[in-house]
């Protein structure tokens, strides 16, 4: 089987690995006991915060360890409007964020807050005009993603963030399909908070981390039990963040080699999937987009039932974001972008990563070649049409 959904999710680092079995076995400690066992998983947890910070330009006081990013997503927005000093009830975001972010803009919603949805074009991008118009003297928070997890459109996070900066609005946004790909920068990304998570970098499942700024008031969602502002608590999962640590510290060294190499890699599949006779659109923005992530149709033919075929051919590649995986829902971030019902329903991402070499090309385009013209031919002897509901 050929693994293209690392958006969805990577497989473990061996490194990653080792210390997470290192970790559990030598350095069981709860972190918040008083003893000697105690202390050295502290010593762990706090060394695993500075090599997060390192590679976001934080400091390791303000990294907040997860169990993932759906909860630094909750916990770092929670924790904006419940701290923030400015008065007001406006509270913004796109519809092409993901599903933990937009679930907690429609809570926040239900309880009173009054929630406008920022637009985005064609490609998935939103326009810094268009956010100008929206803000109001109440707005008090923004959420905008780094990149895409369907499209792979990259946002102007850096120039939306200057512009909130000066109008006073806090800014949170989720990179968790940027970090570890392209430059994470909560400096130059001017940002209030920022959420990330270690199984999208060859982490453990479960792990995330969110980065609150410093000089933005704050409050937990949870009450503060032993007196000190944490933005979570319970009991920190040691080997797991010691192991995203590993994995953070490994995708940065490399960052830019396996840019470039994804980057060559799905240019080359983009020109080879183009050069079939069938029709390919592929999503997203040209100019600003991640090489790991592709989001192609094939009109006329249903995203599941590619995907289910190409799962049968060895080929694993999915119909979008795991948390929309299994609806019977068009793609929201098509329909976010203007695509019909039966253009959303005929989405396909597939995504790249280490373990894709380009020596497998060739095998993926005849693969998803073998599939097209078998469905094609259907089609046109009027045997089709396979609807999956
Ligand atoms: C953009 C984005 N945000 C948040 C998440 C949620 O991350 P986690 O699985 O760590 O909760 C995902 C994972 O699918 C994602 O792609």
């Amino acid at each position: 089987m050929i693994y293209l959904d690392y958006a969805a999710t990577t497989p473990m680092g061996e490194k990653a690995l080792e210390v997470y079995t290192k970790v559990a076995k030598e350095y069981f400690g709860n972190a918040s006991s008083l003893h000697d066992i105690g202390s050295s998983a502290k010593q762990i947890l706090n060394a695993s915060a500075l090599t997060i910070a390192k590679t976001l330009n934080a400091q390791a006081k303000d990294i907040w360890f997860t169990s993932g990013a759906s909860e630094a997503n909750f916990l770092a927005i929670q924790a904006l409007v419940d701290g923030s000093s400015k008065k007001g009830k406006h509270i913004i975001t796109t519809k092409i964020e993901h599903s933990s972010v937009i679930h907690v803009f429609e809570k926040l919603a239900s309880q009173g807050y009054e929630l406008s949805w920022l637009p985005v074009d064609a490609s998935g991008k939103v326009d810094l005009k268009d956010l100008k118009e929206i803000v109001r003297d109440d707005t008090i928070l923004v959420s905008v993603q780094h990149v895409n997890s369907e499209i792979g459109t990259i946002q102007d996070i850096s120039e939306i963030g200057a512009f909130l900066n000066e109008q006073d609005i806090l800014f949170h946004t989720d990179a968790v399909q940027s970090f570890g790909k392209i430059p994470v920068d909560v400096e130059a990304l001017n940002v209030d908070a920022l959420s990330i998570s270690a199984h999208k970098i060859y982490g453990p499942k479960g792990v995330g981390a969110v980065w609150l700024n410093p000089a933005v008031e704050w409050s937990p969602f949870f009450p503060d039990i032993d007196q000190k502002k944490k933005l979570k608590t319970g009991t920190d999962n040691v080997p797991g963040i010691a192991a995203f640590a590993t994995a953070a510290k490994e995708v940065q060294a490399e960052l830019k080699a396996e840019h470039e190499r994804v980057k060559a890699l799905t240019d080359e599949f983009r020109k080879r999937v183009k050069a079939l006779d069938f029709e390919c659109v592929v999503e997203g923005n040209e100019k600003d987009r991640s090489p790991f992530i592709l989001g192609l149709r094939f009109p006329g033919m249903e995203g599941q039932f590619l995907m289910l075929e190409c799962n049968q051919a060895g080929l694993a590649i999915s119909t979008g974001s795991a948390c929309q995986v299994g609806s019977d829902k068009p793609n929201r971030t098509m329909k976010a972008i203007g695509r019909s019902d039966e253009e959303a329903r005929e989405f396909v991402r597939l995504s790249f990563g280490r373990d894709v070499k380009e020596g497998e090309l060739e095998e993926i385009i005849q693969k998803i070649d073998i599939i097209l013209t078998r469905h094609f031919s259907k089609v046109r002897q009027g045997i089709n049409k396979v609807h999956i509901s």
